[in-house]
């Protein structure tokens, strides 16, 4: 049986999925992109971190296209079908489970597609649940489903785990390891959590004031290993790239 790619294989391709040239974003007088570069190849899983008011959030709605009122300058190149996934889940409250998965899909099979992500995300049965009925876990678990069920070849995610607590967020990163190995868009991930890009991402970019100032590859294989010597060492590149010094 094939059972699909493997996670090992992230980054493979050699197609640009993501091309970011001389970016630069304000709102009003302030700056707060400025001359942003990047590109990001096809299946590529690449983390985004930085302090807080750096610009990534900022740059994230700049690929999705999202602020009306900013000025801006440069070229995005991104593919049509793209999915936003934030840190609030921004189901509708009005619509149940199945309808806000498949929300604005037309095709004849948009419901069974909607169910077979609910089931693929661990909520079989729950189609005619209210969002509100549902933990803050399990709602995300429902936009994540809602995102992918799009079939979407990039997914941007803007701290997509950061109100869970701390079990709920491994078994999330376990549950997005597992689906993109299955749907391999590639994925643009905000985060403020140095271990959860290390765990997830191949390839780590730093923000600082609306610069990109690292950008760094995370050689090592999948499932990743917190204690393997290497993952230390990227942490430690990462944290002093965020101007935090250990010593562990
Ligand atoms: N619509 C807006 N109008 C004015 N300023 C804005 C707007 N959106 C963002 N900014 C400013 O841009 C800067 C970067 O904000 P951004 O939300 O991109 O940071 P961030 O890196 O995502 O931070 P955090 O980690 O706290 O989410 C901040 O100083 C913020 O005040
Ligand atoms: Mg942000």
């Amino acid at each position: 049986m094939n059972a699909g790619p493997r996670p090992d294989e992230f980054g493979a391709g050699e197609r640009l999925a993501v091309s970011v040239r001389d970016l630069a974003r304000g709102f009003g007088e302030k700056t707060v992109l400025d001359g942003i570069n990047f590109d990001i190849r096809d299946g590529e899983f690449v983390a985004l971190i930085g302090k807080s008011g750096s610009g990534k959030s900022t740059l994230l709605r700049a690929l999705a296209d999202l602020d009306d009122d900013a000025t801006s300058s440069g070229v995005i190149r991104i593919p049509d079908n793209l999915s936003v996934l934030f840190q609030d889940s921004r189901l509708l409250p009005w619509q149940n489970v199945i309808d806000n998965i498949t929300l604005g899909l037309r095709d004849a099979d948009a419901r069974d597609r909607g169910l077979a992500m609910l089931r693929d995300v661990g909520l079989a049965g729950r189609e005619n649940a209210w969002p509100n009925e549902l933990s803050g876990g399990e709602q995300q678990r429902v936009a994540l489903a809602r995102s992918l069920a799009r079939g979407p070849s990039l997914l941007i995610a803007d701290e997509p785990f950061g109100a869970l607590d701390a079990l709920t967020r491994i078994k999330m990163h376990e549950l997005l390891f597992r689906l993109i190995a299955v749907h391999r868009p590639t994925v643009l991930l905000v985060t403020h959590d140095v271990d959860e890009a290390l765990v997830l991402a191949n390839r780590v970019i730093v923000m600082d004031e609306g610069r990109i100032i690292r950008d760094i590859a995370v050689d090592l294989p999948y499932p990743r290993d917190k204690t393997h010597p290497h993952f230390a060492d990227n942490r430690r590149a990462l944290l002093s790239a965020l101007g935090v010094v250990t010593h562990v």
